[in-house]
Parts: structure tokens; C-alpha cells; sequence
């Protein structure tokens, strides 16, 4: 599978990092949203994930000699030379610039009609995805691959009756796409076996800020591995401040400290966004049935209320 050109349609999150993902990979991309305003804002997020980077990237060595210095060892300036030359940026302000030229924003499909590869990530709303699927399935040259970033969605629903049904796909990353690695991968009933097997070569060849992408084939069911068991837990921690159990704050801590997560599951709500949480739980409830991913009625009121984490600046904790 080449991809000399991909497309990113919605530039929020999600899309604004894939895009970054793909181009820091040496892919030319478009990144379309429904107006000039939300290209703008995904591409000032694009440009803001590279210059953490090379920020990172130029700041390497000067902190590492500071840590050293720190455990009270003076280096000497040919051992600081050697740290500067070990630890000498490979992501220079110039290779930044050439990866956030790489990303051209766009509000028309018209932009797609060359396009290799294309990430859809819309909002968490089976009609919404549709609508976009539909108007990009005439303008994609036919050999396109079509894939979702849906957290929960059917890839068989969605792709239905598609000229490119059988090019379609879930590629889903995991928040934020330039540090985490994985992806994963699903067809639907109709997908064509290459498809898969090619985009999964595809994003083996590629890596992010950190790590080479871990892409790992799944079976097309509802939230795939990672949010089947995740969004319940987060789900969980709800009900059980909800009964008091424990405020917020000490049930973050307390999984963190006694459970060796990174970030405890209020926080990670709130970094993935409340809508999607609730999204997702949702979907993962209608889809199965089952009663035990019934969303808790505090998380569903804080979206009523728009309070979706992080990106509105309240959550469960208040970000402003
Ligand atoms: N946020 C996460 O942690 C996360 C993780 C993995 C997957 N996802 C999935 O990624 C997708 C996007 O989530 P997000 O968090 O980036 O959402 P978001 O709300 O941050 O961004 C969605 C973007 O899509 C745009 N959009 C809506 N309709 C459009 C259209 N017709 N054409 C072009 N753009 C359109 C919106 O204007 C918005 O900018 C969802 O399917 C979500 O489930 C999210």
C-alpha cells in the first residue's frame, strides 16, 4: 500500500494528531473541518504538537547535563560536548516546519480526489460519520482506503452500501496518537482481507513522537479491546463516587497509587472527553445489551450541562 497523499476530515483532537502522526511519517496531508475557523484551530494544533517536539528535542541535552549536575557531578566540557553530540535533536526546527507544511487545511471534499488514504474523525454520532463517508465515497479515486477513527461505531453499518465498503476500515487511535501507539484495526463483514493486512503494514512503518505505531488486528465489536474494558472502569468510578465511597480526587490517587495506572480514571475522562465517554458506554450498552454498561446518570449530566473535560475546560475537575 503507497500513500502519497492521505486525508484527515474532522480536524478536533483526534484529527488534528493523526495528521500530525501521518505527516511527521513524510505523508502530505489535507485536514478538512465544516468551516475556515476549525481548520484554523486543528491546524494551530498541529503546529502546537511540533513545537512541543522540537522544543523537546532542543532542550535534550541541556537538561540532561542540568540532572547530572544535579546528583553533584561536574562534567567536564568535552563530557558536556559528548552529551550535547549523544543527545543532538533529530527533530531540528527545520524537519519540524517541513512535517506542519506538510498539513493543508481544507473545507471541501474537493481537496480528497487524490487522496491514498483517508482518516475520518467526526464526531462519535453514526450520522454524522455516514454523511461524511457518503460525501467522500464519489470523490475518492477508487483504490482508497477508507478508515474510521470510531471508538465504538459498527465499520459494517457505517460502510454500508459504499462503492468503497469493501475499502473501509476502523483505524483507531488512542488519545494523544503522537505519544500512545497503538491502533486498532477492524474490518467489517465486507471489508476486503488486503485492506486489512495492508494498512496494518502500512502503520507498522510508521512511528510517532515516541514509539513505533503498535497497530493489532481486532474483530469488528462494539468499543473493539482497550474501551470494552476501559470506559466500564471509568464508568465504575462514577457509581462509586456517586455512593460516596470516596471523593474524585482520592479515587484518581487511589488507582494510581494502588493500581499502577498512570492517570486515574477522572482525569483520563476528562483528557479523553466526557461526550465520548458517555458515547461510547452508550453504544457499548445498546450493542450488547447488557445491562452492566449502563452509563451513570452524573456523567451523562455533566455532558448535558456541556462540561466534556478538558476540552471545555470543566469536567470532573475544573480546568479554567
Ligand atoms: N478523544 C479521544 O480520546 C478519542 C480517542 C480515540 C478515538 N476517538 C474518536 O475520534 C473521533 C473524533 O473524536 P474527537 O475527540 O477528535 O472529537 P472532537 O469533537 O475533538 O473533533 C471532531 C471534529 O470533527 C469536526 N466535524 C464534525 N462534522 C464534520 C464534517 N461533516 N466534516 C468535517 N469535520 C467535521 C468537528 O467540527 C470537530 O472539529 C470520534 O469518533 C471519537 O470517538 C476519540
Amino acid at each position: 500500500m503507497r500513500v502519497e497523499k492521505a486525508g484527515v476530515v474532522g480536524a478536533g483532537t483526534m484529527g488534528a494528531a493523526i495528521a500530525e502522526v501521518l505527516a511527521f511519517n513524510g505523508i502530505p496531508v489535507v485536514l478538512k473541518d465544516v468551516d475556515p475557523a476549525l481548520v484554523d484551530r486543528g491546524l494551530a494544533r498541529v503546529r502546537a504538537y511540533v513545537d512541543e517536539l522540537v522544543a523537546f528535542h532542543a532542550e535534550r541535552a541541556d537538561k540532561e547535563i542540568a540532572r547530572i549536575a544535579e546528583l553533584g557531578v561536574a562534567l567536564t566540557d568535552a563530557q558536556q560536548e559528548a552529551v550535547r553530540s549523544r543527545l543532538r535533536p533529530k527533530v531540528t526546527r527545520a524537519r519540524g516546519d517541513e512535517v506542519i507544511a506538510r498539513v493543508r487545511g481544507s473545507t471541501s471534499y474537493d481537496d480528497f480526489r487524490d487522496v491514498d488514504l483517508v482518516v475520518e474523525a467526526v464526531f462519535e454520532d453514526a450520522g454524522v460519520k455516514r454523511t461524511v463517508l457518503e460525501a467522500l465515497d464519489p470523490v475518492l479515486p477508487e483504490h482508497a482506503v477508507l478508515g474510521t477513527n470510531t471508538s465504538s461505531l459498527s465499520v459494517s453499518r457505517l460502510a454500508r452500501g459504499l462503492a468503497h465498503g469493501p475499502a473501509t476500515l476502523a483505524v483507531h487511535f488512542f488519545n494523544p496518537p503522537t505519544t500512545l501507539p497503538l491502533v486498532e484495526v477492524a474490518g467489517g463483514v465486507d471489508t476486503r482481507e488486503d485492506v486489512v493486512t495492508e494498512t496494518i503494514g502500512l502503520l507498522e512503518g510508521m512511528r510517532n513522537h515516541r514509539y513505533p505505531l503498535v497497530p493489532i488486528r481486532v474483530k469488528e465489536s462494539p468499543a473493539f479491546v482497550v474501551n470494552r474494558i476501559l470506559i466500564p472502569v471509568l464508568n465504575e468510578a462514577c457509581f462509586v463516587r456517586d455512593e460516596g465511597l470516596a471523593s474524585a480526587r482520592d479515587i484518581d490517587l487511589a488507582l494510581r497509587s494502588g493500581a499502577g495506572m498512570p492517570m486515574g480514571p477522572f482525569e483520563l475522562g476528562d483528557m479523553i472527553g466526557l461526550d465520548v465517554v458517555l458515547e461510547v458506554a452508550e453504544t457499548l450498552q445498546r450493542e450488547t445489551g447488557d445491562p452492566k454498561f449502563r452509563p451513570a446518570v452524573s456523567l451523562r449530566r455533566l455532558v448535558d450541562a456541556g462540561h466534556l473535560g478538558r476540552k471545555t475546560g470543566r469536567g470532573f475537575y475544573d480546568y479554567s
